[in-house]
């Protein structure tokens, strides 16, 4: 007997995979979603421990599918989990309004859309979570993240609008934050096109992605992130910020609430490496 439905989406690697995972291992029925899973592969899924459907969140037709065969393995979805995310490093000056949109488009709007395609049935019976996976990025700006971190502050923004309105619907609203965890997106990182040997910040740039990359992977484990979520969404009523990262992380967040800005920006820019 499982505790309930569960759709994970970007479950394919990473946090994602670990959150659906720890799901499955807590009892609960686990449908993830990705570009990568294909139709009904039952090896992948006898490895995984879920069900796994393709699913690209930037695609209204791909989302509508998923929806359609994740409602013939179970008739209701009780926790929607949102983990479909890019990151994609440039500085603002070389990170081409396309490439804004990219990242836009997977990791606020495909959000957008499939807490959309989620809140009739959960509306319905008045009963539902709703998880969605911002970043420390969605608190605060480093350099040559610009595209990733306003889509994660737009995440932020639209979950606390989210969680006034569907309260009255009995549907609970959490907002992940997670810090640097190893073994996630380093693999797919995208770059800025433009962001060349020749570009004006490219020894900035060189020195912040050296940085980044040593943050990542001395990073938390992404287990030990699935396992929060888990402990989160099964309280009755969860805590919306789960906020999971060393304690570098927490104070940067606290020192950008409380310092001036331009102090902040200084001890960031020499963090990452300015000269
Ligand atoms: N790892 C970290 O240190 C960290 C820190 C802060 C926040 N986060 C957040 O945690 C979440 C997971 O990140 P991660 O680092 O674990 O990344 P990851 O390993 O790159 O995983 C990203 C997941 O999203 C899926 N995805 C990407 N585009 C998609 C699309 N259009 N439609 C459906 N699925 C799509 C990928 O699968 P396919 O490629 O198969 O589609 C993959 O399963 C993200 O929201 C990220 O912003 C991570």
């Amino acid at each position: 007997m499982k505790k309930g439905t569960v759709w994970v989406l970007g479950a394919s690697s990473g946090l994602g995979l670990a959150t659906a995972q720890a799901f499955a291992a807590s009892g609960w029925l686990v449908i993830g979603g990705a570009r990568s899973f294909e139709c009904r592969d039952l090896d992948r899924e006898d490895k995984l421990g879920f069900i796994c459907l393709p699913l690209d969140v930037t695609n209204e037709e791909s989302c509508d599918r998923f929806v359609r065969q994740a409602f013939e393995w179970s008739e209701q979805v009780d926790i929607l989990v949102s983990c479909a995310a890019m990151l994609m490093l440039g500085s603002c000056e070389m990170t081409s309004t396309d490439e804004y949109t990219r990242i836009m488009e997977t990791n606020f709007i495909g959000t957008v859309r499939m807490v959309q395609m989620v809140l009739p049935h959960m509306r319905k019976k008045r009963n539902g979570k709703i998880i969605l996976f911002s970043s420390i990025n969605g608190l605060l700006g480093i350099p040559f993240q610009s595209a990733y971190t306003a889509s994660k502050h737009a995440i932020e923004g639209f979950a606390e609008c989210l969680a006034m309105e569907v309260k009255p619907f009995g549907i609970g609203v959490c907002v992940v934050e997670p810090g640097d965890h190893s073994g996630g997106s380093t693999h797919t990182r995208l770059h800025a096109n433009a962001e060349s040997d020749t570009s004006p910040y490219s020894a900035a740039y060189q020195a912040a992605t050296k940085v980044i990359g040593k943050d990542e992977a001395k990073g938390l484990s992404p287990d030990k992130l699935g396992a929060k979520v888990v402990r989160n969404a099964e309280r009755r009523h969860m805590r919306f910020r789960l906020r999971v990262a060393k304690l570098d992380q927490h104070a940067a967040v606290w020192m950008h609430d409380v310092l001036l800005p331009s102090i902040n920006a200084m001890i960031l820019r020499q963090y990452y490496g300015a000269k």
